[in-house]
């Protein structure tokens, strides 16, 4: 199998842009100043991948979570309807912004997901989530993460000719291998793949967040998440009045 073509099909913008321009460098300066050259254009003009990839190669400082606080509970498995029919009597007032971003670190989000000021790059960037989500949709990527995976985002399994196999991110294409970040909590493990080694690569058909997460959490727990992540990172939300 071709993946050159596999991804031409399987991709449409995040990766497009950082292969693009991951392409152009070839031949011309470093890697590494290539890197540094757009970091100093203007870092936020990056989609999350280059971010990510920017510390995965060692170009920017990781984020590293500080010791997180544990879920309250009690816990139970919870499913999108029942999250929805929980919102759609107690989300619109009432919720309480600290607690929502002290369950945001307590349900490890914070390790992989921006908000404001905090959080990890392995996944999307969250703050601006309440413009770019129905309520229902939003709830499907907390609780079924699988169902929906963004093309940026997509794991990919690759088989190599001596008969390893290495899952994860491809976070950069060179002419002559592939990067790929082994560890969804941390940009910083990857693995490097020799073209010629490669035998296959296929895409995960799973995500890399965990399913389940919302588990450990309370009613309350959930609410204050769900409000805290719609809140765009404003305490004076609506859903946070009395
Ligand atoms: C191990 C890393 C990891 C953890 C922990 C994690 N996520 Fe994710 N999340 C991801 C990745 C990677 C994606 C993108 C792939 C996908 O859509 O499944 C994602 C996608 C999402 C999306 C869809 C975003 C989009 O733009 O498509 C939402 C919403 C989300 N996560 C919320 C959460 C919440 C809330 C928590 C905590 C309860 C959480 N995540 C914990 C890695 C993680």
């Amino acid at each position: 199998m071709n993946e050159k073509e596999h991804w031409t099909d399987a991709d449409r913008s995040g990766y497009y842009a950082w292969f693009g321009r991951a392409r152009e460098w070839v031949g011309g300066n470093s890697y590494r100043k290539f890197l540094l050259n757009i970091e100093n254009e203007n870092l936020a003009t990056l989609s999350d991948t280059e971010k990510m990839a920017l510390e995965t190669l060692g170009i920017r400082q990781p984020y590293t979570p500080p010791p997180l606080p544990k879920p309250e509970g009690p816990g139970r498995t919870w499913t999108t309807e029942e999250v929805l029919a929980l919102a759609e009597k107690s989300l619109n007032r009432g919720r309480n912004f600290e607690h929502g971003k002290r369950t945001f670190a307590a349900a490890r989000c914070v390790v992989c997901h921006r908000f404001g000021e905090d959080g990890g790059a392995t996944g999307p960037d969250l703050t601006q989530a309440a413009g770019r989500f129905q309520l229902k949709d939003l709830v499907e990527a907390m609780v079924e993460p699988s169902k929906v995976v963004s093309d940026q985002y997509k794991a990919s399994i690759v088989q190599t000719v001596d008969g390893k196999v290495v899952s994860g991110r491809i976070v950069a294409e060179f002419p002559d291998r592939i990067v790929v970040v082994t560890d969804p909590e941390d940009a910083t493990k990857f693995v490097e793949v020799a073209r010629e080694e490669i035998e296959e690569l296929l895409p995960a058909t799973q995500s890399l967040m965990p399913a389940g997460l919302l588990d450990t959490l309370s009613e309350e727990e959930v609410l204050d998440l769900l409000a805290y992540t719609l809140s765009r990172d404003k305490s004076n939300d609506r859903r946070f009045r009395k």
